[in-house]
């Protein structure tokens, strides 16, 4: 059996759990690439042109988008851009018969994970999505202990901290609100942890992913044949905290029928298991997340506001991350440690964050948050093939990049300037990294001279042994 045989082997069914979308005007291709990963164990939709792409991939998104670049009714570049605003996260990898350096620099600028020209091999294509799967799968299955892994060094979020740990030790409501991806979860985990019922259970649901009977019987629990398919009774969450946390995300889509019965258990912490005739008494501590302003929604009557009231006797709101600059810094370097040890090789050097990158990481305006950031960095750790990670690799896309430095004060000249530099870095970072470091070879590559491509290097402070 050849190393490959023992590969396919091994990656035989490793991605269920992951969505993909094919995107190729030519049926072949199409057809091809969706037979390839399918074998993969994922699941693979596709679609003819960037148009049809925006409609199979739904409201709830796709982890990964395989796309052609030159197709009718909207091109691959418009798809990319589309996509990376929608969804920041979702990894996308584009394949075309017209590969240009130029194309790639600027598709990789607009945040594709990779780039591969037409012909292709299909080991290759295999190999790469099989290893940016299973990224999407460590970065889903990840559950970490809460507490020490909170990252906070920005005095905002040293503010929230501490408020953290007083709430913690108390019994009332708490309600988590911050926007998607600022980590409520992680720290209404942390809340847990940190309290004196930390080895009862903790309890999640997410109120969105439900209807209004699931979640009925999720929570409360159901007698045996209250409903076709109950062929036994079961206890709800309420009934299993048995005294821990009962954690119920993404609060603001509670079905407002369901919300009056809420209210309900909250005030006499009873339960009436669906189907049965009597209630029964539960303890458990209740923690709530939100990303919408609930305030604002029960000024319209779409959140009960004696239920907001009583789910928030303590609130704990998460800045997003652009209000806490401190924070950058540290949490790439925790999500680098972290990413290393799971996508490199056992012993491989962790690359370094380079003064670009990091300059990078503070002027982006992370829609996604800490979610994003980890992201971008683990991006950049299966991207970035030398020692450094530069702005580039972690693909956070110039438009957002711009519009900071875009203010009034910036003289046409300035950020004239600004745009020149950030491409002569991507353009020779990336000839460098092809050529290992080889100067010779990246400026031909280039069409420059040597000297040219030197001195291109000595102005941006560029070394070439962090390539080699
Ligand atoms: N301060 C932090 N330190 C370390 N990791 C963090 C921090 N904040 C968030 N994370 C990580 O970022 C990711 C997103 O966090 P989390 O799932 O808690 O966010 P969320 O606010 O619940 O997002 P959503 O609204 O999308 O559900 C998780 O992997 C989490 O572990
Ligand atoms: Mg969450």
């Amino acid at each position: 059996m050849n190393s490959d045989t023992v590969l396919e082997k091994k990656s035989d069914q490793d991605l269920a759990g992951v969505s993909i979308l094919v995107v190729d005007d030519e049926a072949d291709i199409r057809q091809g690439l969706q037979f390839l990963l399918t074998k993969l164990g994922a699941e693979v939709r596709s679609a003819g042109d960037g148009i049809e792409a925006l409609d199979a991939i739904g409201p709830e998104g796709v982890d990964i988008v395989l796309t052609d670049l030159m197709m009718p009714n909207m091109s691959g570049s418009d798809l990319l851009l589309a996509v990376k605003e929608r969804w920041p996260l979702t990894t996308v990898i584009v394949l075309t018969g017209f590969g240009t350096i130029q194309s790639a620099v600027s598709c990789i600028q607009a945040g594709a994970a990779h780039f591969m020209t037409k012909p292709f091999d299909n080991s290759e294509v295999r190999r790469l999505v099989s290893r940016l799967g299973r990224s999407v799968l460590a970065a889903r299955a990840k559950s970490r202990p809460a507490v020490g892994s909170i990252i906070a060094e920005d005095p905002a979020m040293l503010e929230v901290l501490e408020l953290v740990h007083r709430a913690a030790k108390t019994k009332v409501p708490v309600l988590i609100e911050g926007a998607s991806g600022t980590g409520k979860e992680l720290v209404a985990k942390a809340l847990h942890d940190l309290s004196h019922e930390k080895d009862r259970p903790f309890m999640a649901v997410n109120t969105a992913a439900l209807s209004e009977s699931l979640l009925e019987s999720e929570l409360f629990g159901h007698t045996r044949g209250a409903f076709t398919g109950a062929d036994r009774s079961k206890e709800g969450l309420f009934a299993q905290a048995k005294g821990g946390t009962v954690f119920l995300d993404e609060i603001s889509s509670m079905p407002s029928a369901f919300q009056s019965k809420l209210l309900r258990v909250l005030q006499e912490h009873m339960v009436r298991p669906v189907g049965a005739s009597e209630e029964r008494a539960v303890q458990f501590r209740l923690i709530a997340a939100s990303n919408q302003d609930l305030d604002a929604m029960t000024r319209t009557g779409a959140f009960r506001e004696d239920l907001l009231y009583r789910l928030a006797v303590l609130r704990i709101v998460l800045p997003p991350l652009t209000e806490r600059p401190g924070d950058i810094e540290p949490l790439a370097r925790f999500f680098l440690q972290e990413c290393a040890a799971d996508c490199l090789e056992p012993g491989a050097a962790i690359p370094e964050l380079s003064t670009d990158a990091l300059a990078a990481m503070r002027s982006h305006r992370w829609p996604g948050n800490v979610r994003e950031l980890q992201n971008a960095i683990q991006r950049a750790v299966i991207v970035c093939r030398g020692s450094r990670i530069s702005a580039i690799h972690l693909g956070l896309g110039n438009r957002s990049q711009l519009s900071q430095n875009s203010a009034e004060e910036l003289s046409y000249q300035a950020e004239k300037q600004v745009v020149i530099e950030r491409f002569q870095r991507e353009f020779v970072n990336r000839a460098l990294e092809t050529s290992d470091g080889n100067i010779s070879l990246a400026a031909t590559q280039c069409g420059l001279t040597r000297a040219a491509f030197q001195r291109i290097m000595r102005q941006l402070k560029i070394d070439r042994h962090d390539f080699a």
